[in-house]
């Protein structure tokens, strides 16, 4: 486990170097879809990550944003990168994204590591092993109820029109101390974890997007499901993060907006 958690943090450090450097540069932005951004950074990224983890461990799979795969297409280990997240932010100079590399067995979580290169905060966790930011353990917090509660979700880039988000964000911005939308769900998930956020949720997740961040949740004493409170895997279609503390009354508001009948999205 320590070549394996060695190996991810290295990665995170080289390819969070190259971002930080980047960042100061005008970007070369293309377009995935009607508003989903990739840069030349987010390519340089995941080269410089596939190499290293390819480098260690061949025999592993590897499930990267940007299309790259391992050598080996299946087995036990496979490794999600999102090589960037946060693009969106990287393209018009908000210094909030991050390197997310995670490692599943069997596809459960197993070792996360995500670095926001621009305060270099280094987030770690191992199963069973607790969650660290740098040396030190991070715990979620303590908060009981969802009305002392900071939340924080995102919006994905794709099919925009047809995501009901909008209703669940009014609804817990009104039984809250607030929703942050900060534009980088890996981040959003370490907040959790750390307790800055009490808890974070997110419909049309990617595994690249959430399997570092939810081990180093889980690790920080939180829990994580799906909205309705099924057991959570990377890819899933929704994720719920919490403290714990909040995670049935954030179950329940979500399930009265879900049952409520909502106006068209066209
Ligand atoms: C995005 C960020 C954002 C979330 C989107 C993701 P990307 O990832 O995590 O916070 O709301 O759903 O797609 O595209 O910047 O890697
Ligand atoms: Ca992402
Ligand atoms: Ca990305």
């Amino acid at each position: 486990m320590n070549e394996f958690l060695e190996t991810a943090i290295d990665a995170a450090r080289e390819a969070g170097g190259m971002l930080r450097s980047a960042f100061d540069r005008p970007k070369q932005i293309s377009y995935k879809g009607e508003v989903d951004i990739v840069t030349e950074a987010d390519k340089r990224s995941e080269a410089l990550i596939v190499a290293r983890l390819r480098r260690h461990f061949p025999a592993h799979a590897i499930v990267a944003e940007e299309g790259s795969r391992g050598t080996a297409t299946a087995g036990t280990y496979c490794w999600h990168v999102d090589p960037l997240d946060g693009t969106t932010n990287f393209a018009h100079s908000y210094p909030c994204f991050a390197v997310s590399i995670g490692l599943a067995e069997e596809g459960e979580p197993i070792l996360g590591v995500v670095l926001n290169p621009i305060t270099e905060e280094m987030f770690t966790a191992v199963r069973g092993q607790g969650a660290y930011l740098g040396p030190r353990r991070i715990h979620v917090s303590p908060i009981e109820k969802l009305s002392t509660s900071l939340v924080s979700t995102g919006f994905p880039t794709h099919q925009r029109a047809n995501n009901r988000n909008i209703f669940y964000y009014w609804e817990f911005t009104m039984r809250s101390h607030g929703v942050r939308r900060d534009g980088s769900a890996a981040l959003d998930l370490c907040s959790v974890a750390c307790g800055r956020f009490d808890g974070f949720w997110e419909f049309g997740l990617n595994s690249w997007d959430t399997a570092a961040g939810v081990l180093i949740v889980k690790e920080a004493g939180g829990t994580v499901t799906d909205l309705e409170g099924r057991p959570y895997r990377p890819g899933h279609p929704s994720v719920l993060a919490t403290n714990g503390h909040i995670h049935r009354e954030m179950r329940d508001v979500a399930a009265q907006v879900t049952e409520r009948p909502l106006p068209s999205l066209g």
